[in-house]
């Protein structure tokens, strides 16, 4: 038999998987089509965005009316976000005596705890339940090329089962300073809705909180800013997932990933990417994100590395990353500063606004940080 010299365990899995694959910049997972996925008894898709970065990928699994997933063991982080329906998962360790089931409903978001045996079951007879998640399996099966290891592993790893309180909306706040603050536990029971602290250095009046989920060792966070505003531009590694919770609007991203060069540098590529309810994205580059909408914008990002388990040189939360985030690039960091940004994007900003039938606000905004007609 050939032997295959230029071997990716992850890429071979997907090509025998037999599951319909959606590649792209933005994709909207409530409207795939899905196809059954045997291992896990749901139906499901597999998302390859285009900035997908080295580490994580994307599931949409969905459970018709009344039913249930197979229970199963996966060495590798998921972190799930429901979409639409309502149910329950339970997770346990090897003594079905540490069984802990908790409830789910759209807006949602959990943890499954590393390895542990977890199986979800749909709470309406009449509605299917759709989950739209990511995954580090391809990190975990293209490091150790082996099926078998992944989803036929007794490791139990007791610390990132988490306290009983973690499945029922108890956690534990690590107050560091804004955007960087983080919040323990296990699920949230609305993640639409969970509150969020003032981040004033990423502009537009936007609020943020990272969360750990399951001890995991992929980072998570939500951010929100106002209706008819923009962010600041900035630049990191690829590998934020962005699943839109709501409002309208789009994000810019410049992928060839140019360092910004002050007023005017501009770039030489630009992708637009719409934002609607339930959609998901990867920014890559440079990118800054619009709400062309009357009511707030909110998004949950997730990859991999975060502000607990810093993984990586570059990737969320480390050292490297923390600085530049929200710091000009003026000053070393990512972050282009509302003085620096091109005066076209305020233009642009506000055409689009005018197509949505919406208020653009940001013209007087911007005059406390440079000069506005
Ligand atoms: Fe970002």
């Amino acid at each position: 038999m050939a032997v295959d010299l230029h071997y990716s365990a992850y890429d071979t899995w997907v090509a025998n998987a037999g599951l319909p694959i959606y590649e792209g910049w933005g994709i909207h997972p409530p409207d795939l089509k899905l196809a059954p996925w045997e291992l896990k008894g749901m139906d499901a898709a597999i998302l390859h965005l285009e900035a997908m970065g080295q580490q994580c990928n994307d599931f949409v699994l969905e459970m018709g009316p009344g039913g249930s997933s197979k229970p199963i063991r996966q060495m590798h982080e998921e972190l799930i976000y429901v979409l639409s329906g309502r149910g329950a998962t339970s997770v346990w360790l090897d003594d079905e005596s540490s069984k802990r089931t908790f409830e789910w409903q759209a807006g949602s978001l959990f943890g499954v705890p590393q390895n542990a045996t977890h199986q979800h079951f749909n709470g309406s007879g009449d509605e299917p339940a759709r989950f739209i998640t990511i995954t580090d399996l391809p990190l975990m099966l293209n490091m150790f090329h082996s099926e078998d290891f992944i989803w036929n592993n007794s490791f139990n790893f007791l610390d990132r089962f988490g306290d009983d309180g973690y499945f029922v909306g108890e956690g534990k706040m690590h107050d560091i300073r804004e955007g960087r603050s983080w919040w323990e536990t296990n699920v949230l029971a609305d993640a639409d809705h969970f509150e969020l602290r003032p981040w004033k250095d990423r502009g537009a009046g936007g609020i943020n909180l990272q969360f750990n989920l399951a001890n995991s060792s992929m980072h998570t966070h939500i951010s929100e800013f106002s209706p008819g505003m923009y962010k600041k531009a900035h630049g990191h590694e690829p590998g934020a997932h962005i699943v839109l919770l709501s409002g309208t609007g789009f994000s810019l991203v410049w992928p060839d990933n140019k360092h910004w060069k002050g007023n005017g540098g501009g770039f030489d590529e630009v992708v637009m990417v719409p934002w609607k309810k339930g959609s998901i994205f990867v920014p890559k580059g440079f990118h800054q994100h619009f709400n062309t909408g009357t009511d707030p914008a909110r998004y949950l990002a997730m990859g991999f590395g975060g502000f607990r388990y810093h993984i990586g040189r570059d990737t969320m939360g480390t050292k490297y990353h923390s600085f530049g985030a929200d710091v000009s690039t003026r000053l070393g960091g990512f972050q282009i500063e509302y003085a620096d940004e091109d005066p076209a994007i305020l233009e642009m900003f506000e055409e689009e606004c005018r197509k949505n039938n919406s208020q653009s606000n940001m013209r007087e905004y911007l005059k406390q940080f440079r000069d506005v007609n």
